[in-house]
């Protein structure tokens, strides 16, 4: 078990206080990480703080805007030198739209937060994980970093380009001890595809192209996390495992 033990380590997970980046949190905390949980609304008191605390861990929360770029700089500003042992780039919003009818300020909001944000919270906090020569760098990317999806042309940019992001980051933070990696997930459900799972012949629809013939919870999320935020996954960097059901084989 001491692969998977993350005591004395702390975490960063962005979109800590609901969905994905919820279970993720939870799940780090539970084998021993501290949590530092940054969201648009992130409270010092609510249902993710009491959970950590639970489970004995310390935890700390910063509320910002991550469409805004000044806010992502200033959170890097406040946490100045804390030590970081695990960033999960989790947080993302998806802007529903047809290609023809898609803004240039929908555009530039959704690669903002799913790919800008991650980018430089990667690069700032590399620096502390270089220095002590450790880190795991994880993304929550998509299957569209895989595939075209319909309707999110921004959405599948961003996400797509977080699989280079992987890449090249793995590229040159590997021989520095920092690992970096993506989990993409499938159909889960969450407020994210709130509207989706409303249309019930669409929800149905999808729900007989996903092999293992149901949607994901967050919680099936847990085990890939705890993998490639452990020492479990030394020797694995630069790839996106998918965890959708069978979805990407189908
Ligand atoms: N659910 C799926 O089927 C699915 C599939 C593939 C990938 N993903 C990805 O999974 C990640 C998490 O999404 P989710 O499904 O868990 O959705 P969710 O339940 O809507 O959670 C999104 C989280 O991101 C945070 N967030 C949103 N906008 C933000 C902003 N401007 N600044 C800071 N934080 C912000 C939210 O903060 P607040 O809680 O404070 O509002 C929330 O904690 C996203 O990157 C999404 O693209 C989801």
């Amino acid at each position: 078990m001491s692969l998977f033990d993350l005591r004395g380590q702390t975490a960063l997970v962005t979109g800590a206080r609901k969905g994905i980046g919820f279970a993720m949190a939870s799940t780090l905390a539970e084998c021993g990480a501290d949590i530092i949980a940054v969201s648009s609304n992130q409270g010092a008191d609510d249902e993710l703080a009491a959970r950590v605390k639970g489970f004995g861990r310390s935890f700390s929360h910063y509320t910002i805007d991550l469409r805004v770029r000044e806010e992502t700089k200033q959170l890097v500003a406040e946490l100045g030198n804390r030590q970081i042992d695990i960033l999960i780039n989790n947080a993302g919003i998806a802007n529903r739209a047809e290609v023809l009818d898609h803004t240039d300020e929908q555009w530039d909001e959704i690669l903002e937060i799913d790919l800008s944000a991650p980018f430089i919270l990667s690069r700032d906090i590399a620096k502390g994980m270089a220095a002590r020569q450790y880190g795991k760098i994880i993304f929550t990317a998509s299957m569209w970093t895989f595939l075209g999806g319909k309707n999110v042309i921004s959405y599948t940019a961003a996400k797509s380009a977080l699989g280079g992001l992987v890449r090249g980051l793995s590229n040159e933070l590997l021989p520095l001890g920092i690992r970096v990696n993506g989990i993409a997930p499938g159909f889960i459900e969450t407020d994210i595809n709130n509207r989706v799972r409303q249309d019930k012949a669409r929800f149905e629809f999808l729900t007989s192209r996903i092999p293992i013939g149901r949607w994901g919870k967050p919680e099936d999320l847990s085990g890939t996390t705890l993998f490639l935020a452990s020492k479990a996954s030394d020797y694995v960097s630069g790839v996106v495992i998918p965890v959708d059901g069978g979805y990407l084989a189908n």
